[in-house]
């Protein structure tokens, strides 16, 4: 199967998570946020397995986002070494797996250590066609937004384009996730209903799951649920009901 091989009927082809919920979970147990952090990655290294057998061919998680930055120095410093740790540890696996891993945010405000893992492993994983893993590290919506914009900027100053010639598909070729489609499901554990500057632009479509689960007990049962959830959705894209039986008679 290759990468752009399209997933089952009813199969999220791109799923996003915004993975809340540690620091929670950890209180609970009257222990420090950081241990709430480190059951976080048992549970990402289970789902991502689950979402490998579940026929996902993009799998993307919200792990540390532009205003975590606003979090106490020690937690970010733990977070970070946490990172580093995981990168270490677990890119022989997933190369083994057949997953290629991409990294989306701010890699400028990251340490050049965490840097050189991150580009080390894209790297290495970049032929990996059954899965690609998106890990949203220093990432906000906002921030790919202007990235983009800047980018685009360059190319009009440097004359390769018109800003005649700027549509919709022009900035789709500079977000974060370029080359990637944009998710069909959203999944945000830790009970809360916001989008928390995710993915801005490329949740226009995405149907919406949200749980109450803590993201350290977010199980690949659960994600069956979420999963079940989605092939139920009717997606319309703007259209009526009676277009879609329509194109499907
Ligand atoms: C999500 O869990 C992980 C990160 C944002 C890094 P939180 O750390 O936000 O956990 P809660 O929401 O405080 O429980
Ligand atoms: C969103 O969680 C970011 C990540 C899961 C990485 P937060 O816990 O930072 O979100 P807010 O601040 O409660 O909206
Ligand atoms: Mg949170």
């Amino acid at each position: 199967m290759t990468v752009n091989a399209p997933s089952a009927p009813g199969v999220p082809g791109h799923l996003a998570i915004i993975m809340d919920g540690n620091g929670r979970w950890a209180a609970r147990r009257g222990r420090p946020r950081q241990l709430g952090h480190r059951a976080g990655i048992k549970a990402a290294r289970a789902i991502v397995e689950a979402a490998l057998n579940a026929g996902v061919r993009t799998l993307t998680l919200f792990a540390f986002s532009s205003e975590n930055w606003k979090r106490p120095r020690t937690e970010v410093d733990a977070l970070m070494r946490l990172f580093a740790e995981v990168l270490q540890r677990e890119v022989k696996v997933l190369h083994e797996n057949g997953i290629q891993l991409r990294f989306i945010g701010a890699r400028e405000t990251l340490s050049p250590v965490l840097r050189r893992h991150m580009a080390e492993a894209e790297l290495r994983t970049a032929g990996n066609q059954r899965m690609t893993l998106v890990l949203a590290v220093a990432y906000g919506g906002r921030w790919d937004m202007v990235q983009a914009v800047r980018r685009v900027a360059q190319k009009v100053r440097a004359g390769e384009i018109d800003p005649a010639d700027i549509d919709e598909q022009l900035l789709e070729r500079h977000r974060a996730l370029a080359g990637l489609p944009s998710p069909d499901l959203l999944v945000r554990t830790g009970g809360e209903h916001r989008i928390s500057n995710f993915l801005l632009w490329d949740l226009a479509y995405s149907e919406l799951y949200f749980t109450e689960t803590l993201w350290p007990d977010f199980s690949p049962d659960e994600l069956a649920r979420a999963l079940d959830f989605f092939a139920n959705r009717e997606r319309r894209f703007g259209r009526t009901s009676d277009q879609l039986e329509a194109v499907a008679d």
